[in-house]
């Protein structure tokens, strides 16, 4: 998978692409991300990329043709599946939305900075909005991070041991169930005993049950979502 990043502060991605999941990802080539400055794509003086607004009001605006001209310049290179702008008025990301990128082949992020992108852009070259929260972050690009690792993450192979991703939390509509190492005891406080029985059928409800039950109390309605 390929995923494009415009941005007017790249840098503030690069390190964190470097590390972790993500660098394997990248070490085993099957998730490539790359992050584009917004800032190379401008005809205005001074790497100007946002203006006033028209009809007053706080706050700068992205404008369109810096935005336009990098979208179509990578258009040329690739065909991309989603371009999806992270901003906060989008649909909620969740691990459903997760898995249904993780199958795609190029995506394109585009992060918003000041009181967004003009919406000409929107209306004509975006494919889906999506937030992470119900809250304002001072630009896209940590959304998009997050977007970048909950879906690079499903990408099979990504992950030593595949089966650890399809036990996550909402995978099946269930938060996990607890989990423990060693010691079996520590200041009185033990494992419970199922886990240690060796009965893998047993454990297996063990753990169902105990998914359904924290689902219950933490976040009831989770499967129906
Ligand atoms: N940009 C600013 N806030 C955001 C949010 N909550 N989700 C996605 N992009 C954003």
């Amino acid at each position: 998978m390929k995923i494009d990043i415009i941005s007017v502060v790249p840098q503030l991605m690069e390190s964190f692409f470097a590390h972790s999941i993500l660098r394997r990802a990248k070490d085993k080539a099957l998730l490539e991300v790359n992050t584009i400055n917004l800032r190379d794509y401008t005809t205005y003086k001074h790497g100007q990329i946002d203006d006033y607004q028209f009809g007053g009001g706080a706050g700068l605006v992205m404008m369109v043709e810096p935005l336009v001209n990098a979208i179509e310049s990578l258009q040329k290179q690739k065909k991309y599946d989603e371009i999806i702008f992270l901003t906060p008025d989008g649909e909620n990301f969740n691990q459903k939305m997760a898995n249904t990128l993780s199958l795609k082949e190029n995506l394109l992020f585009i992060c918003g900075h000041y009181k967004g992108i003009d919406q000409r852009v929107r209306d004509h070259y975006i494919t889906r909005e999506v937030s992470i929260g119900d809250y304002v972050l001072s630009g896209g690009e940590i959304a998009a991070a997050v977007l970048v690792d909950a879906i690079g993450r499903l990408i099979p192979g990504v992950l030593n041991d595949e089966t650890s991703a399809l036990t996550d939390s909402f995978q099946d509509g269930l938060l996990a169930p607890p989990v423990y190492t060693r010691p079996q005891e520590f200041l009185g406080w033990k494992v419970p005993d199922i886990l240690l029985s060796g009965d893998p059928v047993k454990i297996d409800e063990w753990r169902h049950e105990q998914a359904i039950e924290r689902t219950k109390i933490r976040r009831p309605g989770l499967d129906e979502a």
